[in-house]
């Protein structure tokens, strides 16, 4: 996982790994939530809401469309309503229930949430890249295993307890033992595919998350406030890649005052950098001459990150 603040090269990094692995003969998936569809902006084809999409032999990436899987959750319900009464109709107040749902933010979240539990779950590829959405968001998704796993151990709680009792009810009453609990079931269901998929995300074996960061005061600062966060839901910190480092070798050249007042400051927050990350520092990456999109510059970034291959 990438993470970080907005536009520090997020979704860079993420196609750039991905390049890396696909090419060292790995089977790869980088993917995202981003409603941006920044992913088919920097491998310039339109992947959003397609599914896995090849991008080069053993590459493959992947944009989920949220509000679709919200349309297919209403049109879920819907089927329900229908199969459960027997209505060929939804009545209008039950509709006007389901449309408003679909606009709640938490239906959304809870819709994304669900397909990266899938995409994760599933397998079928070496490695997954998750390039995410800037830092609070982020945290939030990977809070959220947590909280639901807290709402549903105490739903699953009074469920049971409440089929215990129509157990003991229906023995008094001398009637058959009752059907299996369709909801029970669904909610153990529910909770094994997010256990199953928050052990992924907190994994130090498996799973590896960097940070993002750029020689900027602000930056540094935000940062290392949002590692203190991360830390407390067990995220596996596995360092720090430094982006848009301005190329040591421009100060040979006979460089304007702007540029060599630029240089003086990303010295010292480099610096600052050094001090603050001490040994954790995956990397420093240059700013490049162009902004980061198509194969041609996503291999020069990747040879930036890992070295010639
Ligand atoms: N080292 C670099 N040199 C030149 N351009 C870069 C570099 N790193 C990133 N960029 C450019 O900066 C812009 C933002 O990068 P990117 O989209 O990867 O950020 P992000 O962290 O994913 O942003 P968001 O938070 O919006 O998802 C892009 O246009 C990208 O091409
Ligand atoms: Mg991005």
């Amino acid at each position: 996982m990438f993470g970080g603040k907005g536009g520090l090269g997020k979704t860079t990094f993420s196609a750039a790994t991905a390049y890396y692995l696909a090419k060292m003969g790995k089977k790869v998936l980088v993917f995202s939530v981003d409603p941006q569809a920044s992913l088919s902006d920097i491998f310039k084809q339109d992947i959003f809401g397609k599914g896995a999409t090849e991008i080069m032999p053993n590459l493959y990436a992947q944009e989920i469309d949220a509000d679709r899987r919200v349309k297919e959750y209403q049109q879920e319900i819907r089927q329900k309503i229908f199969d459960m009464y027997g209505f060929d109709k939804i009545p209008d107040e039950i509709e006007s229930y389901i449309q408003a749902a679909g606009a709640e933010p938490a239906m959304e979240e809870s819709a994304i949430f669900d397909e990266v539990v899938d995409i994760v779950v599933k397998g079928g590829y070496d490695y997954y890249i998750y390039d995410l959405v800037p830092l609070g968001h982020a945290l939030y998704y990977l809070s959220m295993a947590s909280v639901y796993d807290a709402w549903i151990d105490k739903i699953t709680g009074l469920r049971q307890q409440m089929r215990e009792y129509d157990q003991v009810a229906a023995v008094i009453k001398r009637e058959k033992e009752i059907d299996e609990d369709a909801i029970l079931n669904e909610l153990l269901y529910i909770k094994e595919r997010i256990n199953k998929s928050s052990g992924i995300l907190t994994d130090k074996e498996k799973t590896a998350f960097f940070f993002v960061v750029t020689p900027e005061d602000m930056i540094i600062k935000d940062t290392q406030k949002a590692a203190e966060l991360f830390a407390k839901f067990d995220v596996p910190l596995s360092g720090y890649v430094v982006n848009r480092v301005l190329p040591p070798e421009l100060k040979e050249q006979n460089i304007p005052e702007y540029l060599k007042n630029r240089m003086a400051m990303q010295t010292h927050y480099l610096d600052v950098i050094n001090n603050t990350f001490k040994g954790e520092i995956r990397a420093f990456v240059p700013e490049m001459e162009r902004d980061v999109t198509g194969l041609p510059m996503i291999e020069k970034m990747a040879k930036a990150m890992f070295g010639d291959f």
